[in-house]
């Protein structure tokens, strides 16, 4: 498994959306895993306490995608996994992982995101994400510092929360 999203996750609430939706982005530079952040205010949520409290230090920032671009294969410093709620992304907005065929040939598997609900995904295996439309892409992403994929996923499969 490479993935898992969390359907019965209630929508991040309003607030937080129009927040991500009008945050100051800048880009942050950092060599290979350069992105488009802003800070965010759901550091202080009761759903950051509650990942603090069982999965140790997490971090959490709006990353930004713009329009018709690719962050390209690679997996990501700093963390094994990532807790994405995308709140702005046009269908042909996509994610992908991947596995050798034969020669340069490979077998994607696209990436389950639901507006506005959490997925968990495995940052140590090669992903891309392929933003093929003329809007921008705003996801709100957690960040487990030490915790696995199989542990941040063993954690959130089976909690039941009203709202973040
Ligand atoms: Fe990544």
């Amino acid at each position: 498994m490479n993935y898992y999203c969390l359907e019965e996750f209630p929508v991040l609430s309003e607030s937080y959306i129009i927040e991500g939706l009008g945050a100051e982005y800048k880009l942050h530079n950092s060599g290979a895993h350069t992105d488009i952040r802003a800070k965010t205010s759901f550091d202080g949520s009761t759903f950051m306490a509650l990942l603090r409290e069982n999965l140790g230090d997490v971090t959490c920032m709006w990353a930004m995608y713009r329009p018709m671009s690719i962050l390209d294969w690679h997996t990501d410093p700093g963390r094994k996994c990532s807790i994405n709620i995308p709140v702005k992304a046009h269908p042909a907005a996509k994610t992908f992982y991947r596995k050798r065929f034969g020669g340069a040939m490979y077998d994607v598997e696209e990436v389950k995101y639901i507006l506005g609900k959490p997925t968990v995904m495995d940052v140590t295996k090669p992903h891309c994400v392929f933003n093929g439309c003329n809007d921008e892409r705003i996801v709100l992403s957690m960040s487990p510092i030490k915790a696995s994929f199989s542990q941040t996923v063993d954690f959130l499969k089976n909690l039941r929360i009203e709202s973040y």
